[in-house]
């Protein structure tokens, strides 16, 4: 029996290289090393007002750019396609202690942008959890900015095993996968900040769908720092970044990367960068404009009809370890 791999993305905004590299190429890697699970968590995303027209359009382009990456048809799960999600989400809700939700450094950060605040965003990462244990995930692939999350998950599966013993464990305990290079790919105008999809600058971040000219010029304006070349034991945080960007395009080794850059103007490491990206993008971009509508709603429907056989069965098991009336 394969372990099981499970991860998500929230279809707002357009997913950009962090998501990419942080997350998207991994699960591409490893989806037939495990029995693997990709959810479009459009649940999520509603927890911060979205325009309907726009939130449709956007988990279609999404579908549309995972299948172009390489995600199997069979693995892709549009999770307000499957009930239980949220089924599971209410009933973890309530074995998950307030103080621990208020803690997550991503509620505080949204929360303070916000003038109100739904539930849902305190709920947030019950719902994340309620995804993982829903399909009793071994390994989660997700980016550094995901790993208390996934600690948060580890924590309410072992509360709920703990006040519910009798039957045996009900969930498996999940481990977070995180890439050895790019797990937090940070902001091309702003090195301090990581890479997002909601940060408005428009050299903030570089798109899986941008084309050529403008994802040389975004590199080509970087923040970089006042040093006139690559110091690469001690470069700054933006200079860090960029090779960072190269080296999980490229797949370059340490000593690949000390080799070529050492001692390199910024002007050139930006444009073997660029050219990097480029390259590494464009046949993500050929293969999207081949998808069709057809295509993404035969893996919504194949995806889904398998997720909801598993679902319903760690959701029985729920009920049945908490008591409820199964039949
Ligand atoms: P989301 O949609 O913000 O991001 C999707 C994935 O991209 C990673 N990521 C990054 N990696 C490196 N550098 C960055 N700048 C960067 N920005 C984003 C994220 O870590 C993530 O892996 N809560 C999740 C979605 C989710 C989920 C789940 C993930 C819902 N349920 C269950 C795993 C398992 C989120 O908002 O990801």
């Amino acid at each position: 029996m394969k372990k099981r791999v499970l991860s998500g993305i929230q279809p707002t905004g357009s997913p950009h290289i962090g998501n990419y590299l942080g997350a998207l190429k991994n699960w591409a890697k490893i989806q037939y090393d495990y029995d693997s699970i990709y959810c479009i968590v459009d649940l999520h995303a509603v927890t911060t007002y979205q325009n309907p027209a726009e939130l449709s359009a956007k988990i279609q382009e999404l579908a549309g750019i995972l299948l172009a990456i390489g995600i199997d048809k069979n693995s892709l799960v549009l999770q307000s396609r499957v009930p239980e999600h949220a089924e599971l989400a209410w009933l973890l809700t309530c074995v998950t202690p307030v103080g621990w939700l208020e803690r997550m450094t991503q509620y505080k950060a949204k929360s303070e942008a916000q003038e109100s605040i739904g539930d849902g965003l305190l709920q947030y990462p019950v719902l994340m959890a309620a995804d993982i244990l829903l399909y009793q995930a071994d390994v989660v692939p997700v980016g550094d900015d995901q790993r208390q999350h996934v600690e948060l998950t580890r924590d309410i599966a072992q509360r709920f095993n703990s006040l519910y013993p009798e039957h045996g464990e009900t969930f498996t305990m999940p481990a977070t996968h995180l890439p050895t290079v790019g797990a937090r790919i940070m902001g091309l105008d702003d090195p301090e900040k990581k890479m997002s999809k909601s940060e408005p600058g428009a050299g903030h971040s570089i798109g899986l769908l941008d084309p050529p000219d403008p994802i040389r010029k975004k590199i080509m304006r970087a923040t970089t720092d006042s040093k006139p070349a690559v110091a690469f034991d001690d470069p700054g945080a933006g200079v860090r970044n960029l090779l960072t960007i190269y080296q999980a395009f490229t797949e370059s080794t340490n000593e690949e990367m000390r080799a070529r850059f050492s001692g390199m103007r910024y002007g050139d490491l930006k444009k073997q960068v660029a050219e990097a990206v480029v390259a590494g993008l464009e046949p993500i971009q050929k293969s999207y404009r081949e998808i069709t509508v057809e295509q993404i709603t035969e893996a919504f429907n194949l995806g889904s009809a398998r997720a909801e056989h598993i679902a319903h069965h760690t959701v029985e098991k729920v009920k049945r370890a908490m008591g409820l009336y199964t039949g």
